[in-house]
């Protein structure tokens, strides 16, 4: 088990990408923190990971209010006595510029804050995972995608920006750049026949990417697999970005 006795903070973990994140860390020896804003989704996945035989308690939880993450990240000390990594999943896309702002920027900007003040004093370092999109690299020009867009490049900015100021203090702190993946946020375009080909064609490796995909690069950036990387935004786009 490459997490065993290892503590986790998965924002948004009650659906898609965060969802995947928290299965796959619980099999692989974490105690997991499910801070999530929605109440039923939060449970089940919490529930889901006890009665599999893994730790985890679900934490209600809405990244864009800071006292809200800062209790997330208390509530993960005080019922596992530690935390060793941190992911900031949480996000939207939607149109609205304050909103999307507020979810997917400050959301990220308080965890990584909350996660680093925690873990820099404990002398055993940490891994702060935060997840940006191809969209935080790339343009797309889409109606409407402003904030999205917008959002998904500070996230790049933010990961690198702490990666510099806690190196030395053994806090490493990364990004996925997921491209288009099959979960919930996507479901209005990927149930229009249409739209999911047109995905499907600009990708070279001709499909959408599973949750599970995504998670799997999550665990290399927990583990310490990843030992000398931090600052670094890891693609997962079936070769979207490569074209
Ligand atoms: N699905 C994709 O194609 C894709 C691609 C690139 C990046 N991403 C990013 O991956 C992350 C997860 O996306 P997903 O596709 O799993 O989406 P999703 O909609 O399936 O899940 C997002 C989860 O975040 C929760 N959430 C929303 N607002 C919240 C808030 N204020 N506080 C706490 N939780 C909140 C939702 O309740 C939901 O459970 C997002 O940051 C998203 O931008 C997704």
């Amino acid at each position: 088990m490459r997490l065993k006795d290892k503590v986790a903070v998965v924002t948004g973990a009650g659906s898609g990408i965060g969802r995947a994140i928290a299965l796959e860390f619980a099999r692989e020896g974490a105690k997991v923190l499910v801070a999530e804003l929605d109440e039923s989704s939060g449970r089940a996945v919490a529930d889901e990971i006890v009665t599999t035989g893994g730790e985890a308690r679900f934490q209600r939880c809405d990244v864009a209010r800071e006292e809200e993450v800062r209790a997330a990240v208390q509530a993960a000390v005080e019922a596992f006595g530690r935390l060793d990594i941190m992911v900031n999943n949480a996000g939207v896309a939607q149109p609205d510029w304050d909103t999307t702002l507020a979810i997917n920027l400050s959301g990220v900007y308080y965890g990584c804050k909350h996660a680093a003040e925690t873990m820099a004093p404990t002398g055993r370092g940490g891994s702060i995972i935060n997840l940006a999109s191809v969209l935080g690299l790339v343009g797309i020009g889409m109606e409407g995608s402003d904030p999205y867009v917008a959002t998904k490049h500070g996230v790049v900015g933010l990961t690198r920006n702490f990666a510099v100021a806690y190196a030395q203090r053994g806090v490493r702190v990364n990004c996925i750049n997921p491209g288009f993946t099959e979960t919930p946020m996507i479901r209005m375009l990927t149930e229009v026949e249409a739209i999911r080909q047109q995905l499907e064609a600009q990708t070279p490796m001709g499909r959408l990417g599973r949750p599970e995909e995504v998670a799997k690069a999550a665990l290399f950036l927990a583990s310490d697999d990843s030992s000398f990387m931090t600052g670094a935004p890891l693609v997962i786009d079936g070769g979207w970005t490569a074209r």
